[in-house]
């Protein structure tokens, strides 16, 4: 997957940005994590449409901003910096996994002109419990201490995946490698910012685009339940839900979750009549290896 750079409100962002057609569908990924957790998805999409990966900052080879939480706010702020750089117009088909999905609702709150359909796979829209919240203090502060992603390794790997996928298979060498290579200062600063996230729950009714729910019938981290609870609220959305798969349903089932994302990028492609959003910057050029030109 070749590798760019775009330089937004700051901080390089790297990100890939493959395919062609009308569609553009912007990929983000969970925590503590990076683009790569999308390589299964990248091949199947890009034979329908566009589709951008960003490593949002601080994760993957996107550069740190200052320290502080990265919050949902921030992560939304720079995928929409992000969009004015590739000169996207067009509302985008947003898919998000996990903490993705968070910054989908955060996406929504401040720059809901740039989507046109959602993907919610594996995620919730309710904010963390006070034990939720303390564990991810713990884990910050057990990072910074050991200046190692340790502690999010041993915390989560043993629920990103279906109870009966073994260790040492490609995907959970995969998710384990991404972790191990995300920063202590990432998982730290991250995880201040995940349990900061407001309640999304009441903000659903609004989401009045296309929504696609997926999720992991043996998702431990965010179950079954979380998003039928997003169903009932959500005005324009279907569930499915992919079998044999935990947490990381699009790594653990990739043909099933592929087949359900493709059906619904193929329905909503092409974009017809869908408007386009003026950008809120003029367009910069990304900066790094060459980019590919922007679209008309
Ligand atoms: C993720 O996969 O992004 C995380 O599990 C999100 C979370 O910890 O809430």
């Amino acid at each position: 997957m070749r590798s760019m750079l775009a330089e937004v409100n700051g901080v390089k962002l790297a990100f890939s940005d493959s395919g062609s057609g009308d569609a553009v569908v912007l990929l983000v990924h969970g925590f503590p994590l990076n683009r790569s957790m999308w390589e299964p998805q990248l091949g199947a999409l890009r034979s329908v449409c566009r589709v951008i990966a960003p490593d949002v900052r601080g994760f993957g080879a996107s550069a740190a901003g200052p320290p502080g939480p990265l919050t949902m706010e921030q992560h939304a702020d720079d995928l929409a910096a992000l969009l004015d750089v590739l000169d996207v117009r067009e509302p985008v088909i947003f898919c998000g996994l996990s903490m993705g999905g968070y910054i989908g609702f955060a996406m929504w709150r401040r720059h809901r002109q740039r989507i046109r359909a959602f993907v919610l796979a594996d995620t919730r829209a309710t904010p963390d419990t006070p034990e939720g919240r303390a564990g991810r203090f713990a884990m910050a502060e057990r990072a910074e201490a050991l200046r190692s992603s340790v502690p999010a390794v041993e915390a989560m790997m043993p629920r990103m995946f279906s109870p009966t996928l073994r260790p040492g298979t490609p995907q959970e060498v995969l998710v384990r490698a991404m972790m191990t290579s995300t920063s202590a200062r990432a998982v730290a600063d991250g995880a201040r910012g995940l349990a900061a996230r407001p309640d999304s729950l009441e903000l659903l009714e609004t989401i009045d685009m296309p929504t696609l729910l997926i999720v992991g019938e043996h998702d431990q981290l965010t179950p079954p339940t979380d998003s039928e609870a997003m169903l009932a609220r959500l005005p324009n959305a279907r569930l499915e839900r992919i079998d044999m798969a935990g947490h990381m349903s699009n790594l653990e089932n990739p043909v099933q979750f592929n087949d359900v994302l493709l059906e619904f990028v193929r329905r909503l492609a092409p974009p017809g009549h869908v408007p386009s959003v003026e950008p809120q910057h003029p367009p910069r050029a990304p900066t790094g290896p060459p980019g590919r030109p922007p679209t008309p």
